[in-house]
């Protein structure tokens, strides 16, 4: 069973690295990127929590909480959480928990596991998923990555700025478009509204001769 883009994210119960919780009450107020990994003690998932951990200001700046998930146990979590650390070079307490989905109930209700990865003991493994999860509990964007190709969280990032430019505004980001490039006026703008809305947005002349490509400096 997956979960689809506009609907209420699980309110789930679990066991993290930082202690139980209860997801709804832990989002607070805030956005939250649930992302999960096939297992601890493996190469390309230190990589990616080593990656997060030094993003972990930049998610701060966008009031983004963020949470692991691997189907091992808190015990392993904090072990590799050393390890970690320690390839990031960095000390500290380890900035953001890790669920304990040893059951597997989570990596089924939420359709994160991979066929094709298994453990030692035959059972599937996580994938590497991620889902960004807004204030409303809703979930804004999810995406799924099999075990051997590490995320880039440069690009999470991304589509966070994307998510929360659109949440508010009448724009649409384009391909490749990054914090303050230029947007698009989405099409449900009307060209009157889109004059009022957008002074500055120009309308680009294609073949067709239909007024849709509407670029306008980012709002
Ligand atoms: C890894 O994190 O390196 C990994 C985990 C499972 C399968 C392949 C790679």
């Amino acid at each position: 069973m997956g979960i689809n883009l506009g609907d209420e994210f699980p309110n789930f119960k679990a066991e993290t690295s930082q202690g139980d919780i209860q997801f709804h009450d832990w989002i607070g107020d805030s956005w939250t990127i649930l992302f999960s990994h096939p297992a601890d003690y493996t190469p390309v998932c230190t990589t990616e929590l080593g990656a997060v951990i030094k993003l972990v200001p930049e998610f701060q700046k966008r009031n983004v909480k963020l949470i692991a998930l691997s189907c091992d146990s808190v015990e392993d979590h904090l072990g590799w959480s050393k390890d970690i650390q320690s390839y990031q070079k960095c000390g500290g307490e380890f900035p953001y928990p890790i669920i304990a989905d040893k059951e597997r109930k989570l990596a089924v209700q939420l359709g994160m596991l991979d066929p094709v990865e298994k453990d030692k003991a035959g059972l599937p493994l996580t994938c590497r998923a991620y889902f960004i999860i807004g204030p409303d509990k809703k979930l804004k964007l999810s995406a799924l990555y099999p075990a051997t190709t590490g995320r880039n969280f440069d690009e999470i990032l991304r589509v966070i700025d994307s998510l929360q430019l659109t949440a508010t505004k009448k724009v649409a980001t384009p391909a490749n478009w990054k914090q303050g490039g230029e947007c698009m006026v989405v099409p449900s703008v009307t060209p009157e509204e889109a004059a009022k809305l957008f002074p500055k947005h120009r309308v680009q002349d294609v073949p067709s001769g239909k007024s849709y490509l509407r670029f306008t400096p980012q709002p």
